[in-house]
């Protein structure tokens, strides 16, 4: 039971709105939830539409299209893939590979992971990043993996926006590959790392090229994010063809609904929406960590489309004060006393379309007066 104050997801407007006192129609921004500003693509409403009639009948069960397109996208095969109902579902799924084992999750991260763990009963170990980088010590981290049977990262981090680099990232491989330890890294955001250009941003971000050597790694994906459609429940697992039959294994039949499975192919077709995204976040990234930054906020240097700040010393503010103030002043952003690790230090907000983002900062500015 979560005896917190605090509502235990960030989003939630209307708990939050009651615990600050404020009128339930209180108007607020979302800064919240850590969504491309430039989808859905124009096309996919129009596309659903069209769609309808298939939910009459049951989805191909092994999803093929999709997973054709997946493989295609990643340059990988068919049997590397499996679709999955979000993000979410893969990180359950990964979970359930290792039920009773022992697993290490970092903290601050997403929380599922724990939660995962937790519901397939296994034995969970935190590793605490540090602020005010919370950068991850490989060499130190491997210290403590030994007896470990999986380590959970994402990569980039919620809510940190931090990126374990390239080389550290296979060092670590390296050695848990030695040890036996599976590696299961969410990629959920990588595909807003940015590059600006498509294709290198593609084969450099991910590390599913690396499938290839390290049959231990095991990645997972969301397609909300990048494609603004959380609503619709997208994702995918990518690892060798033994693990993702065991995945499919602990999978419901058509986890994967209709409208969603039909949609995988398009969505990976439109490079021209892929492009305008990454070249958005090219320019709009750092011009608000350095906008934020002239604010007097501390804020950590993000790889993904939202920023973990917090009101530097020279303001003699709290979070939670900075947090109330916005949301009084109607914008919402993301608190983190859910987060292990952060306890509310910090705050969480996320990219949104460059006139909203003004907004914000303008609104910051009032506050910190
Ligand atoms: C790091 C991370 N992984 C996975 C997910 C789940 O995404 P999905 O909507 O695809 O289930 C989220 C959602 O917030 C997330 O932040």
């Amino acid at each position: 039971m979560n005896m917190s104050p605090w509502p235990a997801h960030g989003g939630q407007a209307e708990a939050l709105l009651a615990h600050f006192g404020l009128p339930a129609d209180h108007r607020l921004e979302d800064f919240s939830a850590n969504l491309n500003p430039l989808g859905p693509p124009a096309w996919v409403s129009d596309w659903l539409v069209k769609q309808l009639a298939g939910l009459e009948r049951y989805p191909a069960p092994d999803y093929g299209a999709a997973r054709q397109a997946i493989a295609v996208h990643h340059q990988l095969q068919p049997e590397q893939v499996l679709l999955t109902n979000g993000g979410a579902e893969a990180i359950f799924l990964a979970a359930a590979l290792h039920a009773g084992k022992r697993a290490v999750v970092l903290t601050p991260s997403f929380g599922e992971y724990a939660r995962a763990c937790r519901a397939h009963r296994l034995a969970v170990t935190e590793i605490a990043l540090s602020a005010p980088h919370f950068a991850l010590d490989v060499d130190s981290l491997l210290t403590e993996v030994d007896g470990i049977d999986v380590l959970f990262l994402c990569r980039p981090n919620n809510p940190t926006a931090t990126l374990i680099d390239a080389p550290a990232m296979e060092a670590l491989l390296d050695v848990t590959a030695s040890i036996g330890c599976r590696v299961v890294v969410d990629e959920a955001f990588v595909d807003m790392v940015g590059d600006t250009q498509l294709e290198s941003s593609l084969l450099q971000a991910s590390l599913a090229p690396l499938l290839a050597r390290y049959s231990h790694l095991i990645l997972l994906h969301s397609m909300t994010k990048f494609y603004t459609l959380p609503g619709l429940r997208l994702g995918y697992m990518l690892a060798d063809g033994a693990t993702i039959n065991s995945a499919e294994s602990h999978q419901p039949p058509w986890s994967v609904n209709h409208l969603a499975a039909e949609l995988v192919a398009p969505l990976l077709a439109d490079r021209e929406f892929a492009q305008r995204t990454l070249q958005w976040i090219a320019n709009e990234r750092p011009r608000m960590q350095q906008a934020l930054t002239k604010l007097g906020l501390e804020v950590v240097p993000s790889h993904a489309c939202f920023f973990l700040i917090r009101p530097g010393a020279e303001h003699a503010m709290t979070s939670d004060a900075l947090f109330e103030g916005l949301l009084r002043r109607g914008m919402l952003v993301r608190h983190t006393h859910s987060f292990i690790g952060l306890d509310g230090d910090w705050l969480r907000i996320a990219l949104r379309d460059g006139p909203a983002n003004q907004r914000l900062l303008e609104v910051i500015y009032d506050c910190l007066r």
